[in-house]
């Protein structure tokens, strides 16, 4: 069973508080989960694979250790991933960036795919999905399906907000995927949103409401 790492740490934390405010303007809204997703990128990279590479200090050569940042690929669950994966390309500016459309189906709560467009060679990089909100865990199975056929060497899933409802659905069908986020709030409403958490992420990320 793949682990969820909670990332608890002070910054992360207060930033998350001030951005479930519903008082939280949209700009405060968007750069901080931008903030956050930054901060968690730390965390979320600290097994990524490494090489050595010769270099010149002006004292002498020597090697040093980098990332091949072109190995990674952040796939953006459309539309409110995209709120977040600036934060992460901030840190990792040559990471590769994939998109998944997926709408959730009002009624049956159920994702239905519209897009998918990703960098070639899947199956030789890296994947972190990225999306605001882990709640009924449909939409993330569905995109951990479809990238899966594409054969990627690994896959990781972050969110900002998750709850128990969404781990159990995306540990039930994909139990190798560990799952990122900075809280665990207590359950879903009937309308499949997360209590307390923090409305709706996309329409607060654009301000569409
Ligand atoms: N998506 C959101 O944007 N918010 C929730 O609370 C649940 C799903």
């Amino acid at each position: 069973m793949a682990e969820v790492h909670l990332i608890d740490h002070p910054l992360v934390q207060h930033k998350l508080t001030l951005m479930r405010r519903k008082d939280a303007s949209t700009n405060s809204f968007r750069r901080l989960a931008n903030e956050i997703a930054t901060l968690m990128t730390y965390e979320v990279l600290r097994d990524v694979p490494m090489q050595e590479i010769e270099i010149e200090t002006p004292m002498e050569v020597t090697t040093g250790r980098v990332i091949d940042g072109k190995k990674l690929v952040f796939v953006s669950i459309l539309r409110a991933g995209t709120g977040i994966l600036d934060g992460m390309l901030t840190v990792v500016p040559g990471a590769r960036v994939g998109h998944i459309g997926l709408y959730r189906d009002p009624k049956m709560l159920v994702a239905v795919e519209y897009y998918f467009k990703m960098p070639g060679d899947l199956h030789e990089r890296d994947v972190v999905v990225v999306d605001p909100m882990l709640a009924t865990g449909n939409s993330a199975v569905a995109a951990v399906d479809r990238l899966k056929e594409c054969g990627p060497k690994s896959i990781k899933f972050v969110c900002l907000l998750t709850c128990p409802e969404g781990i159990a659905v995306l540990h039930k069908a994909h139990p190798d995927v560990p799952i990122y986020t900075a809280a665990i709030d207590r359950q879903l409403d009937e309308q499949g949103y997360i209590l307390p958490g923090l409305g709706d992420a996309g329409d607060r990320i654009f301000g569409t409401k």
